[in-house]
């Protein structure tokens, strides 16, 4: 019992609080004290973000100001937040201190400003920025430590330079191989873009790594856009709920679970409807079934983009209403100020209310509040050096090291003996640094090779290092991999021991990556056809964004790896696997498939059997890894949390040590409607010493794992069996209440 002289105190207090209206939180009393301070006109400021095309010189993402426009947006306007420049770091800080210099102490109340940025694999859009790998290389690593390696790396490289918003992860779920965003994912698998994704924000979203600053995450593109029926960017999805919620929803589930302060709606349609406007699935679902608080976003112009391309409204001031009323905070307007207009319209004619204001600004000042903003607007360059420096340089490459994938080693011929011999490398990505860094560098489309990092080696370059008792040659091919003769090539091919053909795509950003043949372009088949037929040893390095096919080129080699976009680190990485210095260690996190008319992720249905060249999962080391001795405590559950604990041997068996990735699945053999035919419910990753063994021992609770949403939107768990495969080893469970 407490003590009387405290209780006392502690009664008042209890009464004055209970009496007192305001909020009791600090933020809150500072949210709400400057929201009485604001005019309408102020409010509406603060829900638009702006593009730094249209406040600087030369009206692109350059960093130089152009003050009149910059101050017009933020004196009349009163725009609260603005995105996506380029530069070096020291412009970086220079224009977000004027930015915020003028916010702050020239406006009337002083709200500092909120810069967003892509920084979607490393701090991309620095001049100094470690470019890391691309999300669908790292995936390839089923190491949720590998994300958050990258992602602390980019928030410490990315903190002090003033943006402190980033529109990063990428939650959409890699299920579509046409997709040109699918090297933004983490791959096809649900569980591992959740798992993944959760990672990126805990730990971007960490103190430790930006202190004193703070970083917001921002999980997107909510929800259904990368499954689009024509394969193309931002085009319409046919979504059944059912698959809604089992495939798309966990990573952002996850994410809003792991603290993610924003979200990005999707700037496609899903069943008919354009997302920015779907009050079902922003209202209802993000909202109220998920309970997300924080700011929600617009993608890029995507208000008008409802009217205007959609043509899901009959008018962006109707497109306005209809976001706000399904709970948008912010619109990335970028270059108009139309949406502050069409908003007054909106509240004058009474169609929105104050009160619905106030709740998206109150939610922005609080993430402003969050962030430190008001206490610390200004970027800082003392610690610039923390860019790019040796450590993550070297993080780069490792991360490269653990994700790239070995699909095919005929013979052994990896790890490659070259003593005295000849090496040609060659193909679209042979002497290039902008293939390997891919989109998203430095231009939203990839910058030039001379502004990309100039520590850091092309295949060529990486490959003679790797290699100095071989003779290393160069035959450079045009950016889409066409040749101007032949001959030539097949002389260059002929005068050589092994081929390095690099093969694949060109960077490519959102509607620019549309594709309709998922082959491998025909003048890039030809070279392989060319080097295959000259009887040489053929290694192809695939560097690409999506499975372009290979099936009829794959016979020419007797080595394949999958680098996707390895980042700077990526070439001496890919010549690491090729020496054998490095013992690949990736699983593909998506299926490749054999036929353009065949592309369905490995958890399909049982009628629709996919015909994939290389199976999700698969990926070859230079050890070999023996999977025994599968057991459970419990054969039969009775209860649907009754702990199930499953425990099997990882042996390496091979001659050298590696890193294996387990992978843990399982199928339900009945549903009342159809069930996946496999489903992962585990992965990690394992080190392991030549002639160790590592008993991995899973505890399971039915309800997380087996339990699904059926087509009521409503979580089940079936009695039945469950049949749980690792390795070759399958073993059935019974649920039976
Ligand atoms: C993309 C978003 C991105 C935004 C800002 C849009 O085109 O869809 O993913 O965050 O641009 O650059």
């Amino acid at each position: 019992m407490l003590p009387k002289r405290i209780i006392y105190p502690l009664a008042i207090l209890l009464m004055a609080a209970a009496c007192s209206q305001g909020p009791k939180d600090p933020v809150d009393q500072k949210v709400e004290a400057l929201l009485k301070q604001m005019t309408l006109d102020e409010k509406l400021g603060q829900m638009t973000q702006i593009c730094f095309s249209e406040i600087t010189l030369t009206g692109d993402k350059n960093l130089d100001m152009h003050p009149e426009l910059f101050r017009e947006a933020v004196l009349n306007y009163h725009v609260g937040s603005f995105l996506s420049g380029t530069g070096p770091a020291q412009k970086w800080v220079d224009f977000v201190t004027d930015m915020q210099r003028i916010a702050v102490e020239e406006t009337r109340l002083g709200i500092p400003l909120i810069i967003g940025i892509d920084h979607v694999h490393g701090a991309n859009y620095v001049d100094e920025g470690t470019m890391l790998p691309h999300n669908i290389t790292l995936s390839c690593s089923f190491d949720t430590d590998v994300i958050a390696r990258a992602a602390a790396i980019t928030a410490k490289e990315t903190a002090d330079l003033g943006m402190v918003w980033n529109f990063a992860p990428i939650l959409d779920v890699g299920k579509n191989a046409w997709w040109p965003r699918l090297y933004e994912t983490y791959g096809e698998d649900p569980l591992v873009c959740a798992k993944m994704g959760a990672a990126f924000v805990k730990t971007y979203q960490d103190p430790q790594y930006a202190d004193p600053y703070r970083l917001a995450a921002c999980a997107k593109h909510f929800i259904g856009y990368s499954d689009p029926r024509s394969g193309h960017d931002r085009t319409p999805a046919e979504i059944p709920d059912q698959i809604l919620y089992e495939h798309h929803l966990p990573p952002f589930k996850e994410a809003i679970g792991a603290g993610v302060m924003t979200v990005m709606a999707n700037s496609g349609e899903v069943n008919g409807v354009p997302v920015h406007v779907s009050y079902k699935l922003l209202n209802d679902l993000l909202r109220k079934e998920l309970g997300f608080d924080g700011v929600l976003l617009t993608d890029i112009k995507d208000i008008f983009k409802v009217y205007d391309e959609h043509r899901g409204a009959f008018s962006e001031k109707d497109a306005t209403l209809r976001a706000i009323e399904a709970s948008v905070d912010m619109s990335m307007a970028c270059n108009a100020f139309t949406f502050i207009y069409l908003m007054k319209e909106l509240i004058d004619e009474g169609k929105i209310t104050e009160e619905r204001i106030d709740q998206s600004v109150r939610r922005i000042l609080r993430l402003k509040f969050d962030l430190g903003l008001f206490d610390n607007p200004y970027p800082r360059s003392d610690r610039l050096h923390r860019l790019n420096s040796d450590e993550h340089v070297a993080e780069a490459r490792k991360l490269a090291e653990e994700s790239i994938v070995l699909l095919k080693n005929e013979n052994d011929l990896l790890p490659l003996h070259t003593s005295g011999k000849r090496i040609l490398v060659t193909g679209f990505a042979a002497h290039s640094k902008k293939m390997l860094n891919g989109a998203w560098t430095l231009e939203w489309l990839g910058a030039e090779e001379e502004r990309q990092p100039e520590n850091m080696r092309t295949v060529y370059q990486a490959i003679s290092k790797e290699f100095p008792d071989a003779r290393v040659s160069l035959f450079e091919t045009a950016a889409d991999g066409s040749i101007t003769s032949e001959g030539t090539f097949r002389n260059a091919v002929n005068q050589n021991d092994i081929i390095v053909l690099t093969l694949g795509e060109e960077p490519y950003s959102e509607f620019r990556g549309n594709i309709s043949d998922l082959n491998m372009p025909p003048q890039q088949k030809r070279l392989a056809e060319l080097a295959g037929a000259a009887g040489k040893q053929v290694i192809f390095v695939l560097v690409q964004g999506r499975p372009r096919l290979i099936t009829n080129i794959e016979k020419h080699a007797d080595a394949i790896l999958f680098a996707g976009y390895p980042g700077q680190g990526g070439a001496d990485a890919i010549a690491g696997i090729l020496s054998g210095r490095v013992n690949p260690a990736g699983r593909l996190s998506f299926s490749y498939p054999r036929y353009p008319g065949n592309v369905i992720p490995y958890y399909h249905k049982e009628f629709s059997k996919p015909q994939n060249l290389y199976e999700f999962g698969h990926g070859l080391s230079y050890t070999r890894f023996t999977y025994t001795n599968l057991r459970v405590n419990n054969t039969t559950f009775t209860t649907p949390k009754q702990e199930i604990s499953l425990s099997f041997d990882v042996s390496n068996t091979g001659q050298r040590e590696g890193d294996e990735v387990v992978l843990a699945f399982f199928r339900q053999e009945r549903g009342h409607i159809t069930r996946p035919v496999r489903q992962l419910f585990y992965f990690d990753k394992i080190h392991l010493p030549a002639g160790e063994k590592q008993t991995i021992e899973i505890r399971i609770n039915p309800m997380e794992v087996f339990a699904y949403p059926d087509e009521n939107n409503q979580l089940i768990l079936e009695e039945g069996e469950f049949t749980m495969m690792v390795g070759e080893m399958e073993q059935v469970l019974t649920y039976h209440k």
